[in-house]
């Protein structure tokens, strides 16, 4: 199986304080992987790297066999191919789209505005997208006006829409009730059951949000 991401010796750097010190990772198509860590570990950081919005300031990282910073790498070809739902890109989203909308626009940009000109696949795409993460009866509601728990919902529907082959979920949890929590872990859970999901990186404060992800299990 080939590699979704492999780094070697990343360090971040940023005022001569290493955020990422000297990590070597690996993984594998198919494969998900969870990031335990306490605040400031550098989680968000790591996935940054892993997004190709950062760039390590040691070591290599080679993101769907594209090699960051490297000649010939064009982060702008290797972004639409992963899939980032965190909290910063919540408040990136216009809030006066509709749910579908918003889940629309990933298939045109990172945060692009609504315009008419939409392929119908695309619709169905989002439709099905929304359907399994619950958000069927939210179709023409607000973004801005949804629930936290509605929101990351929508945000993990939206990283799908690109048919990512890295998805990256940065505490997709945080700020959910009890039962909101468990209502979107069992939903990861079926997601990253499902074997034409994409690889998958979640990071997590809850060991309790960790879904079984082997059918057997
Ligand atoms: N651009 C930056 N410049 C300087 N320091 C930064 C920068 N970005 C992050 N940091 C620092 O790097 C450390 C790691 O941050 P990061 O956001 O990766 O942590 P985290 O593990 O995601 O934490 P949390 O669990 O709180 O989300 C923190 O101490 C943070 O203050
Ligand atoms: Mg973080």
């Amino acid at each position: 199986m080939s590699d979704v991401l492999e780094l070697v010796d990343v360090s971040v750097v940023r005022d001569g304080r290493a955020l990422v010190d000297d990590v070597s990772w690996s993984v594998k198509e198919g494969e998900r992987w969870v990031i335990l860590g306490p605040n400031g570990a550098g989680k968000t950081t790591l996935l940054n790297v892993a997004s190709s919005y950062l760039f390590p300031t040691q070591g290599s990282a080679r993101i769907l066999g594209e090699q960051l910073g490297g000649v010939g790498t064009d982060v702008f070809e290797l972004r639409p191919r992963i899939g980032m739902a965190g909290i910063a890109m919540a408040e990136k989203l216009p809030k006066r789209q509709t749910v579908l909308q918003t889940v629309l626009t990933a298939a045109y940009g990172m945060t692009a505005t609504w315009n008419e000109d939409y392929d119908p696949v695309d619709e169905d795409r989002a439709k099905a997208f929304l359907d399994r993460l619950g958000m069927n009866d939210y179709l023409d509601c607000r973004f801005g006006t949804l629930s936290e728990g509605e929101r990351k919902r929508t945000l993990i529907a939206r990283a799908m829409m690109t048919d990512p082959e890295l998805l990256l979920l940065d505490e997709p949890a945080a700020g959910l009730d009890l039962g909101g929590r468990e209502d979107l872990v069992r939903r990861l859970g079926r997601l990253a059951r499902d074997p034409y999901a994409p690889s998958m990186i979640m990071v997590t404060h809850h060991v309790e949000e960790i879904a079984p992800a082997s059918p057997t299990s």
